[in-house]
């Protein structure tokens, strides 16, 4: 009997590992060179207001992070928060005198919204220019029909997206694609994007027959399900790309009683000993969605002002 001893160490390659915090940085940096150009040519600095209601840590965490990185960019940076009990009538009351205010560029309404309050007229009231998480149905559909240009599309498919184009370049063509998950948040819109790059694109979801061989085809695959390392090693393509959009806080024994670590919606270690590049959770995709919604600010901005904006 033949044993191939040498087939598991030549499978045994390590992905390239993307850095996204290095990926943000530098779209921050252009960020904040164009908000101080903005300025000093035009006189304007860019205005984001972000919006949270209710309590949640998690959400006041990341508002905070959006917050702080608005300031460091060189923009005029606002946070409401509003009280748990706030209602529908004085949050859309109150996205109405942002998208009145001419020093306001980017209006972001964290999401989720507490359970009595519903989401959806909330986003549709916010000026589709203003609308810097690229979630009001004119940006959606503008990314739906190929204008990838004159709206505003939304930050985390945007960042991933750039990733992406670092390892693959900017024409995918001939690229088989596969993203789990379909949120308008990122799943519709990653697909699109992947398409608009001439990637032949697979939306594969909680109802798909057989995810694994679907996966399998991938040569860029996407995972957005939220359910910590679900995409084990054998649904990973030999020299596939792998971006991991999951952020999951599991408990980590290892670690010390009741600590828990951040794990993505990959089985990391063992994907990366088949992909030929992938993304880390921390450090991935997550630094690119922040960055990325600077640069819709930046943007929004520019073209408030009647100004080309900036590409990233
Ligand atoms: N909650 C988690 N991610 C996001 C995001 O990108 N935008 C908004 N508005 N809420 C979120």
């Amino acid at each position: 009997m033949f044993v191939y001893t040498w087939t598991v160490s030549l499978e045994e390659s390590v992905a390239l590992v993307i850095d996204g915090k290095q990926a943000a940085a530098s779209v921050v940096a252009a960020v904040t060179e164009a908000a101080g150009k903005l300025e000093a040519e035009a006189g304007i600095k860019p205005g984001l207001a972000v919006v949270i209601v209710g309590n949640d840590p998690a959400s006041h965490a990341y508002v905070n992070s959006k917050s702080k990185m608005a300031k460091q960019c060189g923009f005029n940076s606002i946070q409401h928060s509003l009280p748990e009990e706030t209602t529908q009538e004085e949050l859309e009351k109150l996205v109405a005198e942002l998208n009145a205010d001419p020093a306001i560029h980017g209006i972001l309404v964290q999401l989720p919204l507490p359970k009595h309050l519903n989401a959806e007229p909330v986003i549709l009231s916010i000026s589709p220019e203003k609308d810097v998480d690229g979630l009001h149905v004119v940006n959606a559909g503008k990314i739906a029909t190929g204008d990838l240009s004159t709206g505003l599309i939304s930050c985390t498919p945007a960042g991933a997206m750039l990733l992406v184009k670092q390892i693959h370049g900017d024409d995918l063509s001939g690229l088989n694609a596969v993203v789990i998950g379909r949120s308008n948040l990122f799943g519709k819109p990653m697909g699109l994007l992947l398409l608009a790059a001439n990637a032949t694109v697979t939306m594969a979801h909680s109802r798909t027959k057989d995810l694994a061989a679907v996966c399998r085809n991938a040569d860029i695959l996407v995972a957005a399900v939220g359910r910590a390392q679900m995409v084990k090693r054998d649904w990973v393509k030999p020299g596939a790309t792998v971006i991991d959009v999951g952020i999951n806080r599991v408990d980590a024994p290892e670690k010390d009683e009741g600590k828990t670590r951040l794990v993505g919606d990959v089985a990391y270690a063992e994907a990366a000993e088949v992909a030929g590049a992938i993304t880390p959770v921390p450090g991935g995709v997550g630094p690119m969605t922040i960055a990325m919604l600077m640069a819709n600010t930046v943007i929004a901005a520019h073209r408030a002002a009647g100004k080309t904006p900036p590409k990233f």
